[in-house]
């Protein structure tokens, strides 16, 4: 996702060619995080204006670009105060490129200047407003919309400090952001605020700093009557404020001071480790090498002053946050990117689902003769999961393909097919050529991806970005679970205007909204997951069985276990288990079964009695509080009840922490497992 790094030096002398390095090294250290463009905003060689340079593609190409203008950035020139802010985009408005990179500006004059990490939801109100009153937009980002917002804001209060500008302008934002700004109106200052993106700021000063402590200032609610963003905007069109009555209380400390601002720690480790983690809301202000932090209103419990806290942990730890392994923190990342996938797109007041990204599209795809959902790995899994749901609620045949399977065959395509194509990296090569197979016979193809610009992005007519954030990890976790809500969203969006499908529609919508914290109760289970990891790991083959929905999570368990562990294990059609798979059921063989109260449960309680009736002892994954099964079971893991079809999110849970613990404990290599690559680039 996108990083945000900036650099303050106050009286602390730099050259401008130090700065400048320092701006690129901290991009550097944000690099792990998946990311399409970069760019930094700072003064210009003559201390006037404000320089932005940006380029798509990696760092490194920004930096080359910053070295050829050597001569023009004034490498060698001294400057003793001196804000400089950089950004890496992980595209989510408008395709990587270098007008859609960050810093976006308010104007042609670089007046405001911001690196933005999040999405705006209601940027589209604010930017009709402000187009109305005249600004014009270059970029198709959200984020452009703040910086001419702020510009407005000036306009109309021409006095009021950078702070209450900015301050003045989050309270008309919704969605989530982490901002730096920097403006040629305020040089040597820097702003800094977030609401649901982390952001941090780091001090680095000579001597000791002499305060633990930064004390909270509280100013005037510039919104008058609470009310969305666009109402107020629209109702009061900005209104003259009353000016702030907190006290200032500068710091007591070392008149020479350089300041960091970060969206994680990793990129200010190297320089200090000494840090402010900003609240939602919080608002730094940097003048005069004084830092104030400001709320607009204080709550009850609301502490006084944020804490200037000391990390201890290396880079590639905070990278990682507390967790050992890339693939740990994306399992427990889950409530988060699910409710990322569907952030404005599903309205639950309203009970609606608007994709943008196919709105288009939806009469067209209506109209076809049947959808195929064509992907590798795990996302192919993805779409086994959702089929049945898809079926019901398009009431179109639904074929689910292996690209490469898919291939061979040379499968007769259809113009009134429809082709969903599902990567997370948008990039595996199977499912770009069945992409380009199925276009040139003229079907409509529908990308459905985790990465704003990869090929499969730009071949496909039209597309949903599942939103799941970077993954590093190769065995893919949070993308899976994405990638399931996007096809169910796209299910729903179908379904729309089908009167005899509203009730299910309803349930699914409350499914979905409970997800987040259903995930979380899930991912409780791990120190219960772990100990069954223990029981597990010397043996040499895994069986998980089940039917109807959670099928899906069966093969995508195995398929966990196998690349993580290198065990052999099998998902297995608990409808196929008399036609084989039986025969490999002795005391000894692990067994897990999924049985949940769903239309199978039955047959799958059938399947469940046949094992127990050869000495097997299964170990289930059920639903939470139902004795009546688990009575048959050695071992249970129980998950919350949901909606049928979108159990099977979490029902995988657990399994990807077993093949995860299993990996552990077996010494194997979690993120990077033998033999296997993120991206399958080659057929
Ligand atoms: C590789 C990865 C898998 C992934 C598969 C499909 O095999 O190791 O984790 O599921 O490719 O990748 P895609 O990027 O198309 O989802």
């Amino acid at each position: 996702m996108c990083g945000i790094f900036a650099y303050l030096n106050h009286l602390t002398p730099k050259t401008r060619k130090e700065v400048l390095d320092f701006l690129v090294n901290g991009l550097k250290r944000l690099e792990y995080r998946g990311y399409d463009s970069a760019g930094i905003a700072v003064d210009s060689a003559d201390g006037r204006n404000v320089s932005i340079i940006k380029k798509n593609g990696k760092v490194q190409a920004l930096q080359d670009e910053i070295y050829s203008r050597e001569a023009d950035l004034a490498f060698e020139a001294t400057a003793d105060c001196h804000v400089g802010i950089a950004h890496t985009r992980w595209a989510t408005h408008g395709t990587p490129s270098e007008r859609n990179a960050h810093p976006q500006r308010s104007d042609e004059d670089n007046t405001f200047c911001l690196v933005h990490n999040g999405i705006i939801t209601n940027y589209k109100d604010i930017k009709l407003f402000l187009t109305k009153k005249g600004h014009t937009f270059e970029s198709e980002t959200d984020t452009e919309i703040i910086a001419k917002l702020m510009m407005h804001i000036y306009k109309k209060n021409p006095n009021d400090t950078f702070q209450e500008i900015v301050e003045q302008c989050i309270q008309q934002l919704e969605g989530a952001f982490a901002l730096c700004i920097k403006s040629k109106l305020f040089p040597g200052e820097c702003v800094a605020t977030r609401r649901g993106s982390p952001l941090l700021v780091a001090i680095k000063t000579k001597t000791r700093l002499a305060t633990d402590h930064i004390p909270i200032l509280y100013g005037k609610d510039f919104r008058p009557h609470g009310g969305t963003a666009a109402e107020t905007l629209t109702a009061a069109s900005l209104m003259p404020r009353t000016p702030s009555t907190a006290e200032f209380q500068p710091m007591e400390e070392d008149k020479q001071v350089e300041y960091f601002f970060a969206s994680d720690a990793s990129a200010v480790i190297e320089h200090t480790n000494r840090v402010i983690f900003l609240e939602d809301d919080d608002v730094a202000a940097v003048k005069d090498g004084t830092l104030s932090i400001h709320r607009i209103r204080r709550n009850m419990d609301d502490p006084h002053a944020r804490e200037i806290t000391t990390i201890k942990m290396e880079i590639q730890q905070i990278m990682k946050g507390n967790y050992s392994f890339f693939m740990q923190k994306e399992i427990f990342e889950q409530p988060e990117s699910v409710v990322n996938t569907m952030r404005g797109r599903v309205n639950f007041d309203t009970q609606s689902i608007v994709l943008g990204g196919i709105k288009e599209y939806i009469p067209e795809i209506k109209r076809c003769r049947r959808l195929m959902l064509i992907a590798c790995g795990t996302s192919y899994h993805s779409a086994v999961a959702t089929r049945q749901l898809l079926e019901e609620l398009t009431e179109l045949p639904v074929m689910v393909e292996l690209a490469s399977d898919f291939l061979d065959r040379n499968t007769p395509v259809f113009r009134d097919d429809v082709c969903f194509f599902i990567s997370q990296s948008g990039e595996t090569a199977d499912t770009l050529m069945a992409l380009r197979y199925c276009k040139n016979r003229g079907a409509l193809i529908v990308g459905v991806t985790n990465t704003v610009g990869s090929s499969i992005c730009r071949e496909s007519h039209c597309g949903v970005h599942i939103n799941a954030g970077p993954e590093i990890g190769v065995a893919s976790t949070k993308a899976y679970t994405s990638q399931f809500i996007s096809l169910v969203m796209f299910g729903m969006v179908m379904s729309e205007d089908r009167i005899s499908l509203q009730q299910r529609r309803r349930d699914i919508m409350k499914g979905l909204q409970q997800l987040e914290e259903q995930i979380k109760e899930v991912l409780k289970l791990d120190s219960k997951v772990q100990e069954l990891a223990k029981d597990l790991y010397q043996n040499k083959s895994l069986l998980i069985m089940g039917r109807g929905y959670n099928f899906a999570t069966c093969m995508e368990g195995a398929l966990k276990v196998k690349e993580l562990t290198y065990m052999h294990s099998e998902g297995i059609m608990a409808g196929e288990l008399k036609h084989g798979p039986l025969a490999l059921v002795d005391e000894t063989m692990p067994v897990i079964m999924i049985v949940m109260r769903d239309p199978v449960y039955t047959k799958c309680m059938n399947a469940l009695q046949q094992v127990t009736a050869r000495q097997g002892q299964p170990i289930l994954i059920c639903e939470k509080g139902d004795k009546d099964t688990q009575e048959f079971a050695s071992r249970v893991l129980e998950v919350p009840h949901t909606v049928d079809c979108l159990q099977g999110i979490l029902t995988v849970i657990p399994l990807q922490l077993l093949s995860y613990h299993i990996a552990v404990l077996k010494g194997c290599n979690v993120d990077c497992p033998r033999n296997l690559a993120k991206s399958v680039t080659v057929e």
